[in-house]
């Protein structure tokens, strides 16, 4: 093992400690009695378990390397994440605060580390399943440490995706949904996971065949898309351009029927 590559083996290490440590929280708070808000809208949520666990995260991220920048969903200023220097991180503390909030354990902690404008290292944890999802770049994508590959469908009739219904429709704006029921005719079935970011573990780990949506944060997308790419997928946006972590739409999928996809998604 080369420096480089154990020094994104640290990262990757300090990112699944710190997602363990948040897992423990949404664990023991899950159905309880904890208070929540909406943000912008009625359609967005955040939870004090939200908050708790981003502070337990940027705390671990910090004790372990107090220089670096820190990029959260919840925290009032959002950085642009490509012009840091040095090594910035990409937080979501829970990704599904609407299923957190219903009950329902499909939601997970998403922590990435990038560099140079890369995310180089990262984890997923699914803390009711006890999985966590890491990849590191260019060492590829392993679940409960053991490697894992996207799946191998070729047929678009054979697949299995997954979207978002997302709050950008009840404002007219329905791009990203014209493609829906193209998809759905041509797919053998269509999900609403309702965690974008275990979506995207689900398409690296082959249990989905792809994923779209129109409209996530690089919160959301940031260790999902590397640990898609270390686990042989490709992830674009719609158009099918160079994809990086940031607001917008996304397409990932295992590879295979990528451009199949693309050709009626949008
Ligand atoms: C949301 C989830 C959801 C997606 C939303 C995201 P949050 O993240 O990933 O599946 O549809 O666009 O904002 O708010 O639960 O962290
Ligand atoms: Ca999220
Ligand atoms: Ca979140």
């Amino acid at each position: 093992m080369t420096d480089d590559v154990s020094e994104l083996h640290r990262l990757c290490d300090v990112a699944a400690e710190a997602a363990r440590l948040a897992g423990s929280i949404m664990r023991s708070s899950f159905e309880g009695d904890f208070s929540f808000h909406e943000k912008s809208s009625f359609k967005e949520l955040v939870s004090d378990v939200d908050l708790q666990c981003q502070e337990t995260v940027v705390g671990h991220v910090l004790e372990a390397f107090p220089d670096h920048a820190i990029l959260g969903e919840e925290s009032d200023e959002h950085l642009d994440w490509r012009s840091c220097d040095g090594t910035v991180w990409l937080i979501d503390p829970i990704d599904g605060t609407t299923n957190y909030v219903n009950g329902i354990p499909f939601c997970c902690v998403s922590v990435a580390a990038a560099r140079d404008s890369k995310v180089v290292a990262g984890a997923i944890l699914d803390p009711f399943r006890d999985e966590l999802f890491t990849a590191v770049r260019s060492d590829g994508a392993q679940l409960n440490g053991k490697s894992i590959s996207v799946s191998k469908c070729k047929n678009l009739a054979d697949s299995v995706v997954a979207t978002e219904i997302h709050y950008a429709l009840l404002r007219g704006r329905t791009g990203h949904f014209s493609g829906f029921p193209r998809v759905g005719r041509s797919v053998r079935s269509v999900r609403v996971m309702g965690s974008a970011a275990l979506a995207l573990a689900y398409v690296a780990r082959g249990r989905l065949d792809a994923y779209w949506t129109a409209n996530l944060s690089p919160w959301d997308t940031a260790v999902g898309q590397l640990l898609i790419e270390e686990a042989g997928g490709r992830v674009t946006d719609l158009a099918g351009n160079a994809y990086y972590p940031r607001n917008g739409p996304v397409l990932a999928s295992n590879g295979r029927i990528h451009n199949k996809l693309l050709a009626i998604v949008h």
